[in-house]
């Protein structure tokens, strides 16, 4: 079997690296010898996690501190690492905002499109056509389980999910004979920084949480073998009863879920 470096390249970029689910994917992919580019604003904790893992894995790597969503995020990127052969991009940065819709900050709405959905799209712009040159590379989307039914009080996060989820799995099929392996990623409730920054309470545990790790050990064993991955069974088995139940009291139930969580 071939090793990660063989199959997709030298480098991967990570964005959302700093903490939470982005941190485990720079870790895990460090452990399977891959450099690693890591993208987010909190440059210390960049810092920090470069030195864990070029002592730990002995990687190269790479801190891009840029705030993705400024217009011109894609363009630093590129121009941050032009020396360097992307072969794996993991589009992971990303929030939430919990709430009744005409409560919610529209600015934040706004911000939250542009970094859940528009960035990702510009920067599989900037690095899948030269993956499809090299005829070899891999990009991972962020969904999540709240893209298999509409998400009462994170209507808007739900949506930006629902996106990743269909580009992912599209552009899997568009490359998928071309040596490009694509997928969407869709954890359930993970425990990072995630619930804080999203306005989420209460944080509670139970047989719906998970850990970054275990997310992240889910994605990179399915990788290149399915369009789109959900963590977990039972996240995977509520999905499936979403697709057979009455789509009105799927939403009505997904409504009930997030507001226990909250
Ligand atoms: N946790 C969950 O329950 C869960 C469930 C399903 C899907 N997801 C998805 O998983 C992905 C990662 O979430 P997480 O749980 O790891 O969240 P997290 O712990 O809050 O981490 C978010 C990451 O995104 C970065 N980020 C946020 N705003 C940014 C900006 N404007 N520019 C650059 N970087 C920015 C943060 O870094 P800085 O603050 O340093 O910039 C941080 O590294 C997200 O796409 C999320 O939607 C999470």
């Amino acid at each position: 079997m071939s090793s990660w470096k063989e199959r997709y390249g030298e480098w991967a970029l990570v964005t959302g690296a700093s903490v939470g689910i982005g941190e485990e994917f720079c870790l895990q992919l460090a452990e399977k010898g891959m450099n690693i580019i890591s993208v987010a604003r909190r440059e210390e904790l960049l810092k920090e996690l470069g030195e864990e893992l070029t002592t730990k894995f002995d990687v190269q790597t790479r801190e891009v501190a840029v705030d993705l969503i400024k217009d011109d995020a894609a363009e630093r990127i590129e121009e941050a690492v032009s020396d360097l052969k992307v072969g794996l991009l993991i589009n992971n940065a990303g929030f939430g905002q919990l709430g009744t819709f005409h409560k919610n900050s529209a600015q934040r709405d706004d911000e939250m499109i542009r970094l859940n959905c528009l960035t990702p799209v510009a920067l599989t712009h900037k690095f899948l056509p030269k993956m499809v040159e090299r005829e070899r590379g891999g990009v991972i989307f962020l969904a999540s389980t709240s893209a298999y039914q509409a998400t009462p009080y994170f209507s808007v996060y739900g949506a930006t999910k629902v996106f990743n989820l269909h580009l992912g799995e599209a552009i899997w099929a568009e490359y998928r004979k071309k040596g490009i392996d694509i997928m969407a990623l869709s954890p359930g409730y993970t425990n990072t920084e995630f619930q804080k920054s999203a306005g989420v309470t209460e944080v509670r545990s139970g047989v719906l949480w998970t850990t970054p790790d275990k997310v992240v050990a889910t994605a990179l064993k399915n990788f290149g073998k399915k369009p789109s991955v959900i963590h977990g069974a039972l996240n995977w088995l509520l999905a499936f009863s979403a697709r057979l139940g009455p789509r009105k009291l799927n939403i009505v139930v997904a409504g009930n879920v997030v507001r226990s969580n909250r």
